[in-house]
């Protein structure tokens, strides 16, 4: 389809540079067959009876059982370069996602079809010291067919999208993975050694950012310009899991694993020198008046209901590196993720943007948001209690994100729709959606700047389609 060239739009001049293969979309998601087997469901970590050792058990059982899926067919190319080539899989189709940020600071790269994410400042702890490193992940996501099958509701065949007017769902058996790769190298993170690395087409490890000569944002060129691309090492930090599952309470767990590779320098596959950080199945939501950083009271000890930390791994990676590596108070998140979220908090947000190309803002999850509002602050005042109970409130699976006015504000919906539309917590798509807007408009307005990285995520700055 047509999103493919724009996927790789300014990367063609480079592919003869390439030593490495060269990144192709696998977006056929109309030709997806679902699959009737799906080994996790021997594992059973949502059983709330389950003693605190047999929970961690079935989700470490479910976990690699989704993992060893995940991997089927897409590794054991010969070279970890060329694993996770989609369109090579054997065993069954898996997919991408079109319109991954195609601008030239966090576009899908040549090499892999990586994207760049947020910026990640770790403090290293090998030197004896404490240096801060900066340091830029760089990720892919591949979904299954049951997955691709809902996806080809909305991206068809003819590149264009059928925007979702109802909350959109994603069958039973969906599973996504998500490998994320770091700047930083195994002398500064010693839990990187034995772990893949691959070549890809980056900008600075330290997150790039462009300067505009004039106006609010950097023009395509000027972004080409102060932030050229070249081909470096990137390494597997982590892999993050996505499932359907009705026996979830909410319909969805979301896990990740992350680099064990000194523990692991005898697994003999490269991609599984990982172990699980943790998997949920809901934000353990505190009561009414307290503070999500002081709820639940001991995590360590008494666990969460709706998830499971295995905390060894998490003290592992903070003997090398400081940052925590979870999220707020503990809950699950990755080490490239923000300490005062977590995985759920930040995806059930997921939305169909409105017609000013806006979604639910992910950004309180960063704290400090209008007047120093925000999510997991440990002196909160009444509105960051109430962004607390939004923020980490348990959604159903398809259902809108909502909360107060002055925190979730209302969309700006053509047909009038007073609920955000549901993307049933996925914000590759949201993004894929937001980006095909802006590229409509773009050429509407041939001069336009870009949008700035996330601004689609900031209430007030989207910019309005004519349509
Ligand atoms: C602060 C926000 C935030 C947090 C926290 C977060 N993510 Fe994401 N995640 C995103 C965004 C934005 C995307 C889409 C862009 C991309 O792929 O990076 C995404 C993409 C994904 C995808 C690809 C599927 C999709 O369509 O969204 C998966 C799977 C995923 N994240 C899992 C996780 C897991 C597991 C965690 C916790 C360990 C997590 N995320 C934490 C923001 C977040």
């Amino acid at each position: 389809m047509k999103t493919q060239a724009l996927s790789l739009l300014g990367t063609t001049r480079l592919l003869s540079r390439s030593d490495g293969p060269v990144f192709a979309i696998s977006d056929a998601y109309s030709t997806a067959v679902p699959d009737t087997d799906l080994p996790w469901l021997k594992f059973n970590p949502f059983d709330p009876t389950l003693s605190p050792d047999e929970k961690l058990r079935q989700a470490s059982g479910y976990m690699w059982a989704i993992m060893a899926y995940i991997q089927e067919g897409n590794i054991n190319s010969g070279k970890v370069s060329t694993d996770w080539t989609l369109c090579n899989n054997p065993v069954r189709k898996w997919f991408h996602i079109p319109f991954q940020t195609y601008e030239p600071l966090n576009g899908r790269e040549f090499v892999h079809g990586l994207t760049r994410e947020a910026p990640v400042t770790m403090e290293l702890k090998s030197d004896g010291g404490s240096r801060q490193l900066k340091t830029t992940m760089w990720a892919t996501a591949f979904y299954n067919p049951a997955a691709a099958q809902s996806l080809s509701t909305v991206w068809t065949a003819s590149g264009k999208p059928v925007i979702p007017k109802k909350n959109f769902h994603f069958n039973e058996g969906s599973v996504i993975g998500k490998p994320l790769f770091t700047t930083a190298t195994s002398n500064e993170y010693p839990y990187l050694t034995n772990l893949p690395v691959w070549r890809a087409n980056i900008n600075a490890p330290d997150f790039c950012v462009c300067t505009p000569s004039s106006g609010q944002q950097c023009t395509f060129s000027e972004q080409t310009e102060q932030c050229p691309r070249t081909v470096s090492n990137v390494s597997l930090l982590q892999f993050d899991i996505a499932v359907r599952d009705q026996r979830s309470p909410i319909g969805w767990a979301y896990g990740t694993f992350v680099a064990d590779g000194q523990r692991k320098s005898k697994e003999p596959n490269p991609w599984n020198r990982i172990s699980p950080l943790g998997l949920m199945w809901g934000n353990d939501t505190p009561p009414m008046g307290t503070a999500a950083i002081n709820f639940p009271a001991n995590p360590r000890q008494t666990g969460f209901k709706d998830g499971v930390i295995f905390w060894n791994v998490a003290d592992m990676m903070n003997l090398q590196t400081g940052g925590g590596h979870l999220g707020c108070n503990g809950r699950l998140n990755g080490p490239a993720d923000n300490a005062k979220s977590s995985c759920l908090s930040c995806h059930q947000t997921a939305s169909v943007p409105d017609a000013d190309n806006k979604s639910p803002a992910i950004i309180y999850q960063f704290g400090n948001f209008n007047n120093n509002n925000g999510q997991c602050l440990a002196k909160p005042t009444a509105l960051d209690l109430k962004i607390d109970r939004t923020y980490f409130k348990n959604f159903q699976c398809s259902t809108p994100f909502i909360g107060p006015t002055n925190i979730v504000p209302v969309p700006d919906y053509l047909s009038g729709r007073p609920k955000w539309i549901s993307l049933d917590f996925s914000l590759q798509l949201s993004i894929s959606l937001t980006q095909w807007q802006e590229w409509q408009l773009a050429q509407q307005h041939p001069g336009m700047s870009p949008r700035s990285p996330g601004s689609s995520f900031l209430p007030g700055l989207g910019a309005k389609p004519a349509f």
